[in-house]
């Protein structure tokens, strides 16, 4: 067996992708061991899901640092500090420069709502219901210094039925994502660390 990796899960709301992380990393064979949990927003509902599943969380609240850079500093000082190996942006909504991304390169992904390459950015369902598609969808992909431009580890399609809306189909998308990030993330690791 991989000896499993310290990894961190970075939130920025409800954490239901961080919470299938945490739960799948419960078997001992799973790859990764969720160490950490940090939220840019000091009251996030993950945050207090995370600390009753009793997993160590931080808030690094964005507002209180001066500059995107020294935000990503001191970031990156805690993931050390925690002698994290790896890490797991789950509804992160906060963008990252190439001050952190250098830094993590292939040992950062993340889970973006579309079938990337479509849709890179926000309002992903509602663009891919405008567009007429025919499947929306999760992608966990390499972070980059390009928002969601990375390649993609795995993705998941999901159907747009008529009458579809971007509400209904982000709840149809979501409740597949939670099978997604937990067999991408352990993809992630098995495939890039050695
Ligand atoms: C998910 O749909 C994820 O793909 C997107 O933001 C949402 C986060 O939801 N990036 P949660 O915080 O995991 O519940």
């Amino acid at each position: 067996m991989t000896r499993r990796l310290r990894t961190a899960v970075l939130i920025s709301g409800r954490g239901s992708n961080m919470m299938s992380l945490v739960e799948a990393a419960r078997s001992p064979d799973y790859p990764a061991d969720i160490s950490l949990v940090v939220s840019n927003r000091p009251n996030a509902q993950g945050l207090t899901r995370a600390r009753d599943a009793g997993i160590k969380t931080i808030a690094l609240d964005h507002k209180a640092f001066k500059s995107r850079e020294v935000f990503e500093d001191a970031l990156h000082k805690t993931l050390e500090d925690h002698d994290i190996e790896f890490v797991a942006c789950a509804g992160f909504m906060r963008v990252l420069t190439d001050s952190f991304v250098s830094r993590w390169t292939g040992r950062l992904i993340n889970i973006h709502p579309s079938l990337l390459p479509k849709y890179k950015g926000l309002h992903t369902h509602a663009r891919a219901i405008e567009a007429g598609d025919s499947h929306g969808g999760a992608s966990v992909h390499w972070v980059v210094t390009e928002v969601d431009g990375g390649e993609v580890i795995d993705q998941v399609k999901v159907r747009i039925e008529t009458g579809d809306t971007p509400e209904s189909l982000a709840e149809k998308v979501l409740a597949e994502e939670l099978t997604l990030y937990p067999r991408a993330l352990a993809r992630a690791i098995q495939d890039r660390v050695v």
